[in-house]
């Protein structure tokens, strides 16, 4: 069970109120940020263009839509920023206005909110355990033409787990002879430098939408940002027709315009990823009573096989916060996801989840 109400990771004020304790007491596992923190060139052009708070941003973010679009070869037309990707979610879902739409569990919260502000039928496609809670192909015959669009995260949050890439393949051809809209959430995929995603399949699929978060990678949760792509101008054209006014503040704007060039930074996240997340892994994995799921991303997903233990409690007794993944649809209490952190704040976790379950 969990003692938190909080749908979300990175709720450390609730936890901390339950513990007695003060947000920064925690060490927060909880919420997947990269632990490099801010990019120094964006803190930079942050304090040497502070004066842009006292102006509007360009109420198009011509400079910021070419910034990303350059960044991944796609005409700007294509590109929709967000104030963070749960912008993006939101205006997409209130653009496309589905009636019937279908999100898989486990997943991420905020689709099933978006589809409900626009009074959506909402299917749920259950992963399943003895699956290891990957992606199969059952997911094709669920398909059907009642749907209005289909929602994968790719890395999925909380497993990590990467759909096969002939199974993505099939699945975007059969939501296009299906006329599906296929919503596809790359929020945590700039993590895996090797994967290129669905973005360069774009300009033959005007069907599907690839929402991306620029917050997690370079650590801007509370600066936020995030956009979305489509092939079909005019359908992106009328999204941005709708989009609240100036939703992207001057200094989100101005970080997607200078983190994407930081290859030094995105260098060093690749690099800290991939031995890090290594040896993170390993060394859960060893942990007895624990089981340990091969995520990609920049977290890791866990089963707990000690009833007994409460084990976020256990945790926060020792000033540590994990998220638990009791209230995703689909699992159970015995469920967990932790983020990869730095070497020395991952020992920590890992002492602490030793003496959990010792
Ligand atoms: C899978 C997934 N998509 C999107 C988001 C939203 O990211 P943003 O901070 O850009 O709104 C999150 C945040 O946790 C997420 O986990």
């Amino acid at each position: 069970m969990t003692r938190l109400k909080s749908a979300h990771g990175g709720n450390t004020r609730e936890a901390a109120a339950l513990m007695g304790l003060t947000a920064d007491q925690l060490l927060d596992f909880s919420a997947n940020i990269n632990p490099l923190g801010m990019p120094e060139s964006l803190k930079q052009a942050i304090v040497a263009q502070l004066a842009c708070a006292e102006r509007y941003p360009d109420v198009e973010y011509l400079q910021l839509h070419q910034a990303l679009a350059a960044h991944h070869g796609v005409p700007a037309a294509w590109v929709l920023a967000g104030n963070g990707e749960t912008e993006s979610i939101f205006t997409l879902v209130q653009g496309l206005q589905p009636r019937r739409a279908m999100v898989v569990a486990p997943g991420f919260a905020e689709y099933r909110r978006a589809l409900e502000t626009v009074e959506c039928a909402i299917d749920t496609f259950f992963l399943r355990e003895e699956d290891g809670w990957q992606l199969t192909d059952r997911l094709l015959p669920a398909l059907t033409a009642e749907l209005d669009c289909l929602f994968l995260c790719t890395p999925n949050n909380p497993t990590g787990l990467l759909p096969d890439r002939a199974l993505l393949t099939a699945i975007a051809e059969r939501c296009r002879a299906l006329n599906i809209a296929l919503i596809l959430d790359e929020a945590f995929l700039d993590f895996l430098p090797d994967e290129p995603g669905f973005i360069p399949q774009l300009a033959h699929s005007p069907h599907v939408w690839v929402l991306r978060s620029l917050t997690k990678f370079y650590a801007i949760p509370g600066l936020r940002l995030g956009y979305l792509l489509n092939s079909d101008e005019q359908a992106v054209a009328r999204l941005r027709q709708r989009q609240m006014p100036w939703a992207i503040n001057a200094f989100a704007a101005l970080a997607g315009e200078v983190v994407l060039n930081d290859l030094a930074y995105q260098q060093a996240t690749y690099r800290w990823l991939r031995e890090e997340g290594a040896r993170f892994y390993q060394a859960l994995g060893e942990i007895a009573g624990l089981k340990v799921y091969p995520g990609r991303a920049n977290y890791l997903f866990l089963r707990c096989e000690r009833p007994d233990v409460e084990l976020q409690y256990a945790l926060l007794e020792k000033q540590i916060l994990i998220r638990s993944c009791a209230n995703y649809p689909g699992l159970d209490a015995r469920y967990f996801r932790v983020a990869i952190r730095s070497r020395e704040e991952n020992q920590r976790l890992l002492t602490a989840l030793r003496q959990a379950l010792a």
